[in-house]
């Protein structure tokens, strides 16, 4: 089977009523970006931060995976399907995609602030101030904030490196080092992008398939039958 890999963003979600970081003036649920998804912010207002996970935790429990997240599941039949996303919503595991690799972390967790490696499952969606890890100290929504190192972007390096066919779907490739994942493609590999507002400076092998994340993934489907013969 050819190795599909997947870059996501924001864009991916949209059509489940996410809403993505950089479509309405810069402002995520009436946020700044960097005033709740930076180091400096959770040294400033853990509270701030607490609150702001709850909501979009909350928010991704109502929410439903789109067309395009179940598209995507449905091509494991098809192909050996790998995920990269820079979503931290559980969508695509729920769509019934199998290999998720998040790479800013994820809603569903929290982790230590003192031991980064110990990681825990959330089961209650409110987590707040006065919550300890097992050896005492706060414990932090599992994301990973501006000004932070990306723990997964080596196990990324290597999916994209190991891709046959690559898809970029709904990220602006504004946030490094994310957005140079596709400069780590073999030579030849397909690469195609689903985004409704494409990045201007694309490599001139990108094809572009200029649609919403769920009518694009059904004609990427059309066009990876061609690959794929
Ligand atoms: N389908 C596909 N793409 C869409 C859709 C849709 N329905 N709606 C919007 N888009 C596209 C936009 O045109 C834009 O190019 O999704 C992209 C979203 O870009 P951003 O909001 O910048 O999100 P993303 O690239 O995922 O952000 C990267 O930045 O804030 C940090 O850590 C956060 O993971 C995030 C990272």
């Amino acid at each position: 089977m050819k190795r599909l890999v997947i870059l996501s963003g924001a864009g991916m979600s949209a059509e489940s009523g996410i809403r993505t970081f950089r479509d309405m003036n810069g402002l995520w649920e009436e946020y700044d970006v960097m005033e709740v998804a930076s180091i400096e912010a959770w040294h400033k207002n853990p509270e701030l931060l607490l609150r702001f996970y709850n909501d979009r935790r909350k928010q991704m429990i109502l929410s439903q995976p789109n067309k395009g997240h179940l598209l995507l599941a449905e091509l494991e039949h098809d192909f050996d399907v790998r995920i990269i996303t820079q979503n931290v919503d559980n969508l695509h595991e729920r769509a019934g995609s199998t290999h998720v690799l998040h790479l800013h972390g994820e809603l569903t967790k929290a982790r230590s602030t003192k031991e980064p490696s110990l990681i825990y499952t959330l089961i209650d969606p409110e987590m707040k101030i006065g919550d300890l890890c097992g050896k005492g100290s706060q414990l932090r929504p599992h994301i990973v904030w501006f000004g932070e190192e990306v723990p997964e972007m080596e196990n990324a390096i290597k999916l994209v490196q190991s891709a046959d066919i690559l898809c970029i779907i709904g990220t602006s490739l504004n946030v490094y080092p994310a957005a140079g994942l596709m400069n780590y493609t073999r030579t030849a590999v397909p690469v195609f992008l689903i985004d409704p507002n494409p990045p201007v400076h694309l490599p001139r092998h990108v094809v572009v398939i200029p649609e919403k994340a769920g009518i694009g993934v059904a004609l990427l489907i059309k066009k990876l039958k061609d690959v794929a013969q």
